[in-house]
């Protein structure tokens, strides 16, 4: 099994890539973003109590998220293997996934993180606002969704450069241009 994380912060391209990255290699995505977004379309419990945090640019609790990653990996054990996009954000969550994949005798294979710099992710992120809706696209919910990825996520990539398994990319130029320093990182992988 592939099993890749696309890691990087708020805006640096993580959905956009794993759409291509989906069609080339057939893996199962998991973003917990969009799966968090689902549960706030649904109006569950869930999604009501997530909707407050995700509003301020904070991180829903890592109990929820890990819950959510568990039923996913179960209901596609079987599968080509997976693009975690957005998962994991703390190194607790890293540690979590981890214990999971050992369950089914799996581990991740790569660590890849999109470098994009800070006035980059703030002028794309409006830009997905104006156009979407999402409403955690206002300046200053941006600003503290990249402080809190600086805080609180940039450790989970020291957690995988401890293990070898961090590839940093440029994020810069066009997504087709990015997706072929991807490729180039997934396909020495085989
Ligand atoms: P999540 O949905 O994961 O948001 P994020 O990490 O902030 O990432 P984004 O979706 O904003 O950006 P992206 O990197 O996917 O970029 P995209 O491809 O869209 O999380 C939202 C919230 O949910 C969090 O704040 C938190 O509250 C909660 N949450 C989620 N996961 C959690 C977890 N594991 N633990 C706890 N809480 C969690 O691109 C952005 C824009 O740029 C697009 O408009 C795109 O078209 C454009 N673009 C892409 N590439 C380029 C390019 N090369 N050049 C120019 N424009 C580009």
């Amino acid at each position: 099994m592939l099993n890749l994380i696309l890691f990087g912060p708020p805006g640096s391209g993580k959905g956009t890539q794993s759409e291509k990255i989906i069609q080339k290699y057939k893996l199962v995505h998991i973003s917990t973003g969009d799966l968090l977004r689902e549960e706030v379309a649904n109006q569950t419990e869930l999604g009501m109590k997530a909707k407050k945090i995700m509003d301020s640019g904070e991180l829903v609790s890592d109990r929820i998220v890990i819950g959510m990653i568990r039923k996913k990996l179960e209901e596609h054990r079987a599968g080509p293997g997976f693009i975690f996009d957005g998962f994991p954000r703390t190194v607790a969550q890293a540690r979590e996934l981890r214990k999971a994949l050992t369950d089914y005798d799996e581990e991740i294979s790569v660590m890849i993180s999109l470098d994009v710099p800070r006035e980059e992710l703030v002028k794309r992120l409006l830009n997905r606002g104006k156009e979407t809706g999402r409403t955690d696209d206002n300046l200053e919910t941006i600003n503290n969704r990249i402080d809190v990825y600086e805080k609180q996520t940039i450790p989970v990539a020291h957690y995988y450069d401890k293990m070898r398994k961090y590839v940093p990319v440029d994020g810069m130029g066009s997504i087709d241009a990015i997706f072929k320093r991807i490729v180039k990182v997934i396909d020495q992988l085989k």
